[in-house]
């Protein structure tokens, strides 16, 4: 990844004061974005919200909500731009350590049927599909359904 980057991104945690920038990923990349709200409301309940910082640009962020036996990914973003550059993975490698760190033994995450680009990166990070929960996402007309996936930490 290194190569790709004039200098190295680095992780640090997200503040309130992130959040116009993360706004203006967010949006672009989902078609149900997170708000603004959801995004303080993890910040203030204490969850582990990460951004990765690319010389001074956020580049992307995600948020895990981390308990004694379990870890649940709640968002992993890489914004349009800066995509296909092995930030995702870096990410998720970030918040698989950190959730190992907090003591939890399996992390959990939802992912649309869809998103293949996300399902690659999940099932190669050791990821497995557990269940589909069905009409879980809101859709363009209806709901979509999640697939749960399960990594035993
Ligand atoms: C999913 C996402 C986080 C991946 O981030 P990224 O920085 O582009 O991914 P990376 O460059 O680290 O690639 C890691 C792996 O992801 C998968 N991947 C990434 N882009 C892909 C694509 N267009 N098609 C298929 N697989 C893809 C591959 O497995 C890739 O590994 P490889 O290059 O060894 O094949 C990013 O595309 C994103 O933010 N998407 C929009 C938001 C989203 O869907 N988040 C996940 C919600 S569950």
């Amino acid at each position: 990844m290194s190569a790709q980057f004039d200098t190295l991104p680095k992780l640090r945690p997200m503040r309130v004061a992130d959040l116009d920038r993360v706004m203006q990923i967010e949006p672009a990349i989902y078609s149900h974005p997170w708000t603004h709200g959801n995004f303080e409301d993890s910040i203030k309940a204490g969850y582990s919200c990460w951004v990765i910082d690319c010389a001074g640009v956020i580049a992307g962020y995600g948020v895990l909500m981390a308990g004694v036996r379990e870890a649940h990914l709640l968002n992993l973003s890489v914004a349009a731009e800066w995509q296909g550059r092995g930030l995702g993975r870096y990410l998720l490698d970030q918040f698989i350590a950190i959730a190992r760190d907090s003591d939890a033994v399996q992390m959990f995450l939802e992912v649309r049927p869809s998103n293949l680009a996300a399902r690659h990166l999940y099932l190669q990070s050791g990821f497995r599909e557990i269940t589909v929960r069905r009409g879980y996402y809101p859709a363009g007309r209806g709901r979509e359904d999640a697939i749960l996936m399960g990594l035993v930490l």
